[in-house]
């Protein structure tokens, strides 16, 4: 074998184990996207905190400005069997489409590859391999705020 020949196959061997690392952790940032969040978290006017839902689920709709456009989405404000007051991203975990609350089944449903989640944002069936995102909230002067990161 030849030096050429030696080298050209040591640096196949280099690329191809490099190719095998990316794919190997690829699929743990699509996993724990957390390792990839560093955009800045900025709060929203939700709503009014005595419109918050008593019990049950409450769709919001918020309009933001990105970038120059006006950004259009919905977020569930759920009231937890605690007491507590839970935030949803509607943002579904497979592949991004929005998902809906289907009060008949009582459960939220993702109209592209049939995702399921339960009232909590856990996922309950379909591809969605993790929960909905929960998104923080805060209460100043008795208006709820939603935090994005943008
Ligand atoms: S995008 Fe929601 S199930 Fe695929």
């Amino acid at each position: 074998m030849s030096v050429d020949r030696r080298g050209f196959l040591q640096r196949a061997v280099k690329y191809i184990f490099g190719l095998m690392g990316l794919a190997f952790l690829m699929p743990i940032a699509y996993l724990y996207p957390s390792t990839i969040k560093r955009r800045r978290l900025k709060y929203f006017t939700l709503i009014d905190e005595d419109d918050a839902p008593r019990k049950g689920i409450k769709q919001v709709e918020l309009s933001y400005e990105l970038r120059g456009d006006t950004v259009k989405t919905r977020i569930f404000l759920v009231r937890e069997s605690s007491g507590g007051l839970l935030c949803l991203s509607p943002v579904c975990s497979h592949l991004g489409c929005l998902v809906n609350w289907d009060w008949e089944k009582g459960e939220f449903r993702c109209p592209c590859h049939g995702g399921r989640y339960n009232m909590v944002g856990k996922n309950i069936g379909g591809p969605p391999p993790r929960p909905l995102e929960r998104l923080p909230i805060i209460t100043k002067g008795g208006i709820i705020q939603v935090g994005l990161r943008l």
